[in-house]
């Protein structure tokens, strides 16, 4: 069907997207990225937040749909139950998220909204290509009974719940137009002071195991790659802002760090 072998760029893609999250996992426990409540100078030009998140978001829907669309004859029920999960995460943080966050009108460096616009094409793209044309078990119904299909969707609708609501938390921290920040509590935030990044990689933890797929895990390994040493950033800065910190609260996984 297609004119070029598309092997090459799906290897690209992983290679990318691995490379990546083995140079980023070292790199954030000496450099925070720089957005958010880490914001600072000296990061080259920057735009509004809310546009920088629909750009670098956007790709993971777009990207996914486009593939998932041209690399199929067919889909079986797993195939679109996977997409199916894959947009109603990303289609909410692409579309929805970016115009429901408070804030004012923060920036970002461009710099991080590029390579996190690399790195979601490289992501969409050779998860959906995974699904449709490199998993045999996927095209099977009887995947829909398999224990792992099961525990994976499971998970990835726990942690799902987990994010959405650690995330609405944060948002009702601050009234239209405030700025500023405040101590979170409620749900999860008795235990951890980052419930959305803990709701973040179990949702993927879970995709992975409920698409059995070497894309969904290197997505999963590099969300905890990616999160947990921002986690941690975040913990210490809340208890430098805050005197008052509650002092039994760990930063990611509950009772433990
Ligand atoms: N899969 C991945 O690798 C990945 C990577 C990054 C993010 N994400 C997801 O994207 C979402 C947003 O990530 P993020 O890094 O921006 O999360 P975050 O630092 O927790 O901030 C989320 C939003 O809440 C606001 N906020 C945070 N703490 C606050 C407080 N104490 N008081 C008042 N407002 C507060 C932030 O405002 P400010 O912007 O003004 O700080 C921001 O608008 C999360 O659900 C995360 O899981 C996923």
């Amino acid at each position: 069907m297609f004119p070029f072998d598309t092997y090459p760029l799906y290897a690209g893609a992983l290679a990318f997207v691995a490379g990546f999250g083995l140079l980023t996992f070292p790199s954030l426990f000496f450099v925070t990225a720089p957005y958010g409540r880490h914001a600072r100078p000296g990061w080259g030009p920057t735009i509004p937040a809310r546009w920088g998140w629909i750009i670098m978001e956007a790709p993971s829907p777009i990207g996914f749909a486009i593939v998932f669309v041209l690399f199929a004859e067919a889909w079986s029920a797993p195939q679109l139950l996977l997409a199916g999960l894959w947009q109603l995460h990303y289609l909410y943080r692409s579309f929805v998220f970016p115009f429901l966050m408070r804030g004012g009108d923060k920036r970002k460096p461009a710099l991080t909204v590029g390579l996190a616009f690399v790195f979601n094409c490289a992501n969409g793209g050779m998860n959906a290509f995974a699904i449709v044309a490199l998993a045999p078990h996927l095209v099977e119904n009887v995947w829909l009974a398999d224990p792992r299909f099961l525990a994976g969707v499971a998970l990835f609708f726990v942690g799902w719940s987990i994010n959405q609501h650690a995330d609405h938390v944060l948002r009702n921290l601050r009234a239209p137009g405030e700025t500023g920040y405040k101590i979170p509590h409620g749900g999860l935030y008795r235990f951890v002071s980052c419930p959305n990044y803990l709701g973040e990689m179990l949702e993927w933890a879970g995709f992975a195991v409920a698409a059995w797929t070497f894309p969904g895990l290197l997505f999963a390994l590099f969300t905890f790659a990616n999160l947990f040493p921002r986690a941690l950033d975040h913990h210490r800065w809340y208890r430098e802002k805050f005197p008052d910190y509650p002092r039994e609260r760990r930063a990611i996984l509950p009772f433990v760090l």
